[in-house]
């Protein structure tokens, strides 16, 4: 047998058992049931883990990651996690999470060639060239990678809010807020990007606002 996760195994072991001496009933509650207010997509990246850094147990947040945090209408493992949050669970907010220093964003702004996440990230790449954030000068690549995470969070609200999963929730009359954060490697905090949807109508003005906001704050560093 090969023991190479044993540690792993023990740890689990160990967490476990802490868990149950705080809380003698907490599986229990959790085994049958699960009810979290909160949809969270993020990046896969292992720096940015949800319910970590959010500091919230188990059974509170349910999580759907890939590269980039991206929303795809044709995305069957995202739409289906999407519709079980919304139908299923009936959260009540989806936080979609970005990150700076997120390699998906570099690789599609530089147009790096990888293999079969190229065609993952293109289009941030193609949302970088809308924003004219293609052509950075060497020294302000940091600078250009930063602005592109922030819009590639709220081009992914504005996908998620424009789905038919969504539209439906709230033609539904369902409580349901899309958020826009973005987390920072470097402090460990998360700012809102200030794109917090909860009707249809709101989108197309709330969207362009938020586009509007990063631009400027970014303006110093174009
Ligand atoms: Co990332």
């Amino acid at each position: 047998m090969n023991n190479a996760l044993q540690h792993l195994l023990e740890a689990n072991t160990a967490w476990a058992s802490a868990q149950l001496e705080r809380d003698p009933e907490f599986f229990k509650r959790l085994e049958n049931q699960q009810s979290p207010e909160y949809f969270w997509i993020g990046c896969s990246d292992s720096r940015v883990p949800a319910n970590t850094i959010v500091d919230l147990p188990p059974g509170e947040v349910f999580v759907h990651r890939n590269v980039a945090n991206q929303v795809f209408h044709g995305d069957l493992n995202g739409q289906s996690a999407t519709q079980f949050a919304v139908e299923v669970l009936q959260v009540k907010h989806i936080i979609v999470c970005g990150h700076y220093g997120c390699s998906g964003v570099r690789m599609a702004l530089r147009g790096d060639r990888l293999g079969l996440a190229d065609a993952w990230v293109r289009p941030i790449h193609q949302l970088a060239r809308r924003h004219s954030l293609t052509g950075f000068p060497s020294t302000g690549d940091q600078a250009y990678q930063d602005q592109l995470c922030e819009l590639n969070v709220i081009e992914q609200v504005k996908h998620l809010c424009e789905s038919t999963l969504i539209e439906d929730a709230w033609l539904r009359g369902q409580d349901l807020t899309v958020h826009s954060w973005i987390y920072s490697l470097k402090d460990g905090l998360i700012r809102n990007l200030g794109l917090n949807v909860n009707a249809p109508n709101q989108i197309d003005q709330e969207y362009s606002n938020a586009v509007k906001a990063v631009k400027l704050r970014h303006q110093s560093t174009k």
